[in-house]
């Protein structure tokens, strides 16, 4: 790499540390101490995340959680995880789901705390791991979260301006860094997950990853795919040996209309995904996957379908249709945002989401409504479920308690 190269890299690496991060640790503490009504919930309830993921990122840092919910990082990709796993950061952020402050977490963007999903102090499980953490030598993470590489096939609009895909070097050095730090981690882990970053069935370096933990080695780990699942049709099951050894999985969709779908997942159409969705639902009649979940940016350009992607979820299988706001990723300028962040009250089409809220496939038992809800002003039908109420706490099960089963 050019010297001049590897200056800016360090710079920009300097900005978004000490800046970026910094900045978004504030908009949590600004939004948690203006929004105090889920307080309650948490001090009865413990998040089991930090006690269980790990997760690694694009830019080599590595969290405990989804650094768009808890932008804290406990380290980086270079030194040693598991001591990072065990080390202050790590440590602080458990003690703020303990002490029920939950400091670290936004309460605006979490899904779990929106969707009150999280298990109860009381659940076995809760129990189990707290009393495991409490002795000298703290349990290794037991699912782990890959998302170090953002090769893609498509260039969807909320995600980047361009197609980007790593090239033979850079492939290499993920190669390697994997290798050397991620995949002893895999030894002792029962979940990993792919990806948050970019697309399992697109990278080559995630593709050799699926292969390097081959059934032989890793007969015990069990993969969660994330992905648009363009290119998740029966011959990449089979070429990658995925068969029995997939617990869940998420397909991106983000629109219930190929033309939407056209825009909102620029590269992909409509009539593939809807084919390889039906090798999917298959997967899932049969039980072969465990859990199926589908997802939507709710943005101006597709919030109207959401009531139509409930019906699009429950027509293939899916377990849950989650709804997530869509978010500046840097991909758009101000203005641009600006028309597509409907959960603004003060977007001209705002009142059009809250009615769309109250259509009927929107309390359909599939629909996750997730942090919607934190962006509009709460109609009366449509409250906040109480902890556990409408949800039975069966994501929390998926997402959080099955990690250790
Ligand atoms: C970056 S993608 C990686 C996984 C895979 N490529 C996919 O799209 O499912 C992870 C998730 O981020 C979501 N996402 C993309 N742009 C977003 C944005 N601007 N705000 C919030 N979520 C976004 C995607 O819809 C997807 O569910
Ligand atoms: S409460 Fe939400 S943001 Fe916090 S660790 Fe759990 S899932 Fe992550
Ligand atoms: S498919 Fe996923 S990773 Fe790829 S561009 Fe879209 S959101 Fe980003």
């Amino acid at each position: 790499m050019r010297r001049k190269d590897s200056l800016s890299i360090a710079l920009r690496e300097f900005v978004y540390r000490h800046f970026g991060i910094h900045a978004r640790q504030r908009q949590v503490r600004r939004y948690n101490a203006a929004n105090l009504g889920v307080d309650a919930y948490l001090k009865t309830h413990v998040c089991l995340k930090p006690f269980q993921n790990l997760e690694t990122t694009n830019r080599g840092h590595v969290h405990v959680c989804c650094p768009d919910w808890l932008p804290t990082p406990i380290g980086d990709m270079n030194s040693d995880l598991l001591r990072q796993w065990a080390g202050p950061t790590a440590q602080k952020i458990r003690a703020s789901v303990l002490d029920g402050s939950y400091k670290f977490c936004s309460r605006q963007h979490c899904r779990d705390i929106a969707d009150r999903c999280l298990p109860h102090r009381d659940h076995p499980k809760v129990k189990e791991t707290l009393a495991a953490f409490s002795g000298a030598n703290i349990p290794a993470p037991v699912l782990v979260q890959l998302s170090h590489d953002r090769s893609c096939n498509l260039s969807c609009p909320s995600c980047r301006k361009e197609r980007i895909v790593a090239d033979k070097a850079e492939q290499e050095q993920l190669d390697a860094i994997f290798e050397g730090s991620a995949l002893p981690l895999l030894r002792g882990a029962k979940i990993v997950y792919i990806t948050g970053s970019g697309d399992p069935f697109a990278s080559n370096h995630f593709r050799r990853v699926i292969k390097r933990l081959n059934r032989q080695d890793f007969g015990h780990l069990r993969f969660d795919l994330h992905t648009n699942g363009q290119l998740f049709d029966e011959r990449a099951w089979r070429d990658l040996d995925l068969a029995g050894r997939v617990r869940s999985v998420e397909i991106s969709i983000d629109a219930a209309d190929p033309e939407t779908y056209g825009i909102v997942r620029r590269g992909g159409t409509f009539q593939n995904l809807r084919k390889n969705l039906a090798f999917i639902a298959g997967l899932r009649r049969t039980g072969e996957v465990r859990r199926l979940k589908f997802s939507m940016v709710v943005q101006a350009r597709n919030f109207t379908e959401m009531p139509a992607f409930v019906r699009l979820g429950e027509e293939f299988a899916a377990d849950h249709v989650y709804f997530q706001m869509i978010r500046n990723w840097g991909t758009f300028s101000d203005a641009e945002f600006k028309a597509e962040f409907i959960g603004d009250p003060a977007h001209p089409r705002h009142k059009e989401l809250i009615a769309i809220l109250e259509a009927p496939e929107m309390s359909r038992p599939i629909a996750r409504i997730g942090n919607i809800l934190g962006y509009t002003r709460t109609p009366p039908t449509m409250q906040m479920p109480a902890a556990n109420e409408a949800n039975t706490g069966d994501d929390a099960e998926s997402d959080v308690i099955l990690a250790a089963d």
